[in-house]
């Protein structure tokens, strides 16, 4: 069991001519593996500065992070270790993927680095994980990413994201950037590959529709204070705090906006 541990964080961002900017006051949480957390809040709530402190983008103004209960390293191997262990997928697959190389050198980058195989199986394993999050591996390895669909590209993201074997997986806003009609497709593979490896993932969203489907517990975060946290159902029938409300209210209901006519269906059908 990994549990990683943010524990009274506080950031504030030096603006230049307008002094700080408060950008989180005091958000304490936890993550553990095999477990989902939805970290939901509108834009500039501070969603994305939790994702960079919690990869180390950024640093804490005041507070810790802990990896089983030791201060996350700032520097060197050991942050080197770290982010092999706590991996991120971020918003924008077109950005966070090199046009100028392609899907298979960018697999094989993290499978080297880290060593995660013996030389001669990096090949398979770069197909395995083309598999893994249902890519056709011998039609998109020697693709670069300016001929995949964005829904494509965020799967190769995911994959490289697994190729190191996190425990830990932050996907801030994964889907936002994507079509709506392929963004279900690739929520269920993360929730798919969540269960199979007993990840435990912190998913970033605006949307407290699916977080609800995709969560065992929702975070709401409200310039940079959460102001309400539980059990996803919990958080979402009967919120306690008024912009918890407002978000609900602002969201479409996420059996009308997903499921068939019945309205039954649920997100991970
Ligand atoms: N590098 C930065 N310098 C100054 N302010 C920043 C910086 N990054 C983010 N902020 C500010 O911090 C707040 C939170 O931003 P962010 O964490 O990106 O929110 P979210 O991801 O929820 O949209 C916003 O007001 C944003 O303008
Ligand atoms: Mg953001």
């Amino acid at each position: 069991m990994t549990t990683l541990e943010f524990r009274n964080v506080t950031k504030r961002y030096k603006v230049r001519g307008a002094g700080d900017m408060l950008a989180l006051d005091d958000v304490s949480f936890s993550l553990e593996s095999g477990q989902t957390i939805a970290l939901v809040g509108q834009s500039g709530s501070g969603k994305s500065t939790i994702a960079k402190i919690l990869t180390q983008l950024e640093r804490a103004t005041t507070g810790e992070v802990l990896l089983d209960g030791k201060p996350i390293p700032h520097r060197g191997p050991g942050l080197r270790r770290y982010r092999q262990r706590v991996r991120m997928v971020f918003q924008d697959p077109f950005a966070s993927l090199n046009p100028y190389h392609t899907i298979r050198h960018h697999l094989e980058r993290p499978l080297r680095l880290d060593k995660v195989v013996p030389k001669d199986q990096v090949e398979s394993e770069v197909m395995a994980l083309l598999e893994r999050v249902r890519l056709d591996p011998s039609a998109t390895v020697d693709r670069r990413p300016h001929e995949l669909s964005g829904g494509q590209r965020q799967r190769v993201a995911i994959a490289r994201a697994l190729a190191s074997r996190p425990e830990l997986l932050i996907a801030d806003e994964p889907v936002s950037m994507l079509d709506v009609s392929i963004r279900l497709g690739v929520l269920n593979l993360l929730a798919d590959l969540q269960r199979e490896s007993n990840l435990g993932v912190l998913y970033i969203t605006h949307d407290l529709a699916t977080a609800r489907h995709f969560s065992d517990r929702i975070m709401v975060l409200h310039h940079g204070v959460v102001v309400e946290r539980g059990d996803a159902d919990g958080v979402i029938l009967d919120p306690q705090h008024e912009y918890t409300r407002a978000l609900r209210d602002a969201s479409p209901d996420p059996d009308r906006h997903f499921a068939g006519p019945a309205g039954t269906a649920s997100l991970r059908s």
